[in-house]
């Protein structure tokens, strides 16, 4: 895991084999190792059956290996399994809280606070409970270096009229990491709730569920090398215990008659239906390959990518980054935008050159607004990007200048 070049771990992600592929879109959804494919090929090939059912004893070995992924994947995050829910993905993990936690918790009068730079996931949900309950947002300012204020936090929560403080940990457009810790601290102290939306960060730095202490903490397991159709909800015993369920049917229930029903214990409570299965044991598998490299190194090797990336594009005329000026600032991704030429043109001729970014609002309208910015294009790193990646986006976007910089 070098960054001085392609290395051997390239190896290890079978769709990097494909010739001149250069992947610089892992914020949108990781490639996948081959030991994760192997995973989910592997269960579904040989141990194969529906969980919390069966008695007999392919059964319970899917039973043993869903529970032991979900117990890998929560100790991952250094979380609770009983405190671990499935979901499909992050944006359900956040609407589960919207709609279970939202409504006993916010009512008339009451405000949540956002930051300007989250994504569409965790901003709608709470906008839809302000407009049904006739609470507040109170937005965060995100300043030229993408940097929020605890300041302005202090003041929002001063009234005592914040219930609930949801704040990404790391931006998907700005890539600013936030001090997730001291929000979560400041929002307790002021009898607030706290969910940290960390899908930009699980996979690339150190996180810590139970010391970074908030309320919600989510991710989702396509970006984390993980397959589709998995997303996680680590909540507080005490939280999860007092809501009521998302969604309801089959293995959420503890007894169902012809009058009512009672739940079942957590996490199954809030995991209606048949959960995906095979998709938690591959990511339990995506979890072990982070682990395997260290997320330590995971985390210094995407950093100084990153450092290298910013001082490359920095370089280039007429080409502006968006967020803060340091790599230590940021996880693995940069966004910027060139004066010749349109985000989506950026990225198109990106593409005829095989490097594969992503161009456009990336789901963060309001902070577009913000920036007075339709679009932007985004490069974000993951293990298996090198410098080379970097010489290879830069490279491309010489052939961008030379096609619009005249214009
Ligand atoms: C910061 C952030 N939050 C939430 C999401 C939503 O993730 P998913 O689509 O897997 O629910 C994304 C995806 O781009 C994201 O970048």
């Amino acid at each position: 895991m070098t960054t001085a070049s392609h290395t051997a771990l390239a190896l290890d992600f079978p769709i990097l084999e494909q010739e001149g592929l250069v992947y610089l879109d892992s914020a949108a959804t990781s490639q996948k190792p081959r030991v994760v494919l192997d995973a989910l090929e592997d269960f579904l090939a040989h141990h194969n059956a529906n969980v919390h059912r069966g008695v007999y004893p392919l059964a319970i070995d899917a039973d043993t290996r869903f529970s032991a992924a979900r117990a890998q994947i929560a100790a991952f995050v250094g979380a609770e399994p009983a405190e671990t829910i499935i979901t499909k993905n992050a944006t359900e993990a956040i609407n589960l809280v919207r709609y279970s936690w939202g409504p006993q918790n916010v009512g008339a009068g009451d405000a949540i606070v956002l930051t300007e730079a989250e994504h569409h996931s965790n901003i709608v949900p709470w906008q839809q409970l302000c407009e049904e309950v006739g609470a507040e947002l109170r937005w965060l300012e995100v300043d030229d270096e993408g940097m929020i204020s605890l300041g302005q936090l202090d003041e929002f929560l001063a009234d005592g009229r914040v219930k609930m403080v949801a704040v990404t940990h790391c931006s998907n457009v700005l890539g600013t990491i936030n001090p997730v810790e001291e929000v979560v601290a400041r929002a307790r102290a002021a009898g607030a709730a706290s969910l940290i939306d960390g899908s930009q960060a699980v996979p690339h730095m150190a996180v810590n569920v139970d010391a970074i202490g908030a309320d919600f903490y989510v991710w989702t397991g396509h970006k984390a090398y993980g397959p589709t159709g998995i997303g996680l909800l680590h909540g507080r015993r005490e939280l999860l215990e007092a809501m009521p369920p998302f969604l309801t049917g089959g293995d959420m229930i503890k007894t169902v008659s012809f009058e009512a029903t009672t739940f079942n214990e957590l996490p199954f409570k809030f995991e209606a239906g048949t959960p995906p299965i095979a998709e938690t044991v591959a990511l339990g598998a995506a979890v072990d390959f982070i682990s395997g490299l260290g997320i330590d190194r995971v985390r210094a090797h995407e950093e100084a990518i990153t450092a290298y990336a910013l001082s490359q594009l920095q370089a280039i005329p007429g080409l502006t980054v968006q967020g803060p000026p340091l790599a230590q600032q940021r996880g693995g991704l940069v966004s910027f935008t060139l004066d010749c030429a349109h985000p989506h043109d950026v990225a198109e001729i990106l593409g005829r050159d095989q490097v594969c970014v992503r161009a456009g609002h990336h789901c963060t309208q309001p902070l577009m607004k913000k920036l007075g910015l339709g679009a932007t294009t985004r490069a974000s790193f993951a293990v298996h990007n090198s410098t080379d990646d970097v010489d290879a986006l830069v490279g491309s976007l010489g052939n961008v200048i030379e096609i619009f910089g005249e214009s």
